[in-house]
């Protein structure tokens, strides 16, 4: 972690639905930090929060939705903005590449014609600098034949090269912080890790901080510099990637690694197999939400939430038993 402190801190972040005194709580009271030119990976199973997070730091939950908690970008608070205020900071301070590059493309215009936009909005750049910037960027993602890209429509693009030029136009931008949210979802598993190869090798160049939202573990394990593991809308473990996949440090976590196909905590350990599903907001159990599925849980996991507990110097925890062979 960089001695410049971090540049995204996110205190106490809860999304809610609904009527205050029956609300359905999607993130409830999330802490982290991001700092420059890292990979922060979030896992989890459906429905424990990831996109939820990842709209709220863009501005853009629906318009029920209720966010609380503290969000600074760079030292200045995101929590006050307008709508005037987010178009600012989208793209420019926060970039997105989400699951569907189709959507994040306009059908109509040309690969050239939505970079150049994008440089002469945030930039302000326009010519024969502009065109050259582009280029560039398209090289910078892989897509080598960047004059021939220039002039494409996105429907003329396999999903592999969308994608890139979706990050190209994200990185356009300079942003301080990229989120992307389940970006190789919709590609096939060569383009998967080369697209995910690449945003990390870029983050690192550029030093823009990732937060990369995945299911995938075996991607997290390549590419992530840490972990953020989530589940009914709270953090219950984070660390540095080597250090959880050494040794997890929760049951959840474990299960998580036992259930992905080709990896293991430690070779031959016996990790307990996630069981069950997991419940959507508003159907969080009270308690540790995961006591219902934990094969370690006590009497006092069904009515106490465990806080994050420092267990080194890169390393929290949520859980009252862990137990020394996780
Ligand atoms: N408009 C809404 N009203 C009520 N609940 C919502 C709304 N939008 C999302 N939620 C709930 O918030 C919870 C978290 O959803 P979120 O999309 O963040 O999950 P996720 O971790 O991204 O899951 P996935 O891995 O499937 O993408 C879910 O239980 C979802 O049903
Ligand atoms: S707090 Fe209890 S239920 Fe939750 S993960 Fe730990 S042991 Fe399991
Ligand atoms: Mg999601």
């Amino acid at each position: 972690m960089s001695a410049t402190g971090p540049v995204l801190q996110v205190t106490g972040l809860q999304v809610s639905y609904g009527p205050v005194h029956r609300s359905t709580d999607a993130v409830r009271g999330l802490d982290f930090e991001l700092y420059a030119g890292e990979v922060l990976a979030v896992v989890g199973e459906s429905g424990s929060g990831k996109s939820q997070t990842a709209l709220a730091l863009l501005g853009l939950l629906g318009p029920g939705a209720r966010r609380r908690g503290r969000m600074l970008l760079e030292g200045k608070s995101l929590d006050e903005l307008d709508e005037a205020g987010w178009t600012r900071v989208r793209g420019r301070r926060i970039g997105l590449v989400s699951q569907d590059p189709g959507q994040a493309l306009n059908p109509y215009l040309s690969i050239g014609k939505q970079m150049l936009e994008m440089l002469r909005w945030h930039q302000g750049l326009g010519g024969v600098k502009a065109r050259e910037q582009a280029e560039s960027m398209l090289r910078a993602v892989g897509l080598t034949d960047a004059p021939s890209v220039l002039g494409k429509y996105p429907h003329e693009l396999s999903g592999g090269m969308q994608q890139r030029a979706v990050m190209a136009l994200a990185l356009l931008g300079e942003p301080v912080v990229l989120v992307a949210d389940e970006p190789t979802t919709a590609l096939d598993v060569t383009t998967q890790s080369q697209v995910l190869a690449l945003i990390a090798s870029l983050a690192r160049q550029s030093g823009t901080a990732v937060l990369l939202i995945t299911h995938d573990l075996a991607v997290v394990r390549g590419v992530a510099d840490r972990v953020l593991v989530m589940y009914g809308g709270r953090v219950l473990e984070q660390g540095r990637t080597d250090e959880l996949f050494a040794a997890a440090g929760h049951p959840y976590t474990a299960g998580l690694i036992a259930c992905a196909p080709g990896l293991t905590s430690t070779p031959g350990s016996l990790l307990p197999s996630l069981q069950g599903q997991a419940p959507g907001a508003g159907d969080w159990p009270q308690g540790c939400p995961f006591h219902p599925r934990c094969p370690r849980r006590l009497e006092k996991c069904a009515t106490s939430m465990p806080v994050l507990e420092q267990i080194s110097t890169t390393h929290w925890r949520a859980c009252f038993n862990p137990g020394s062979d996780l």
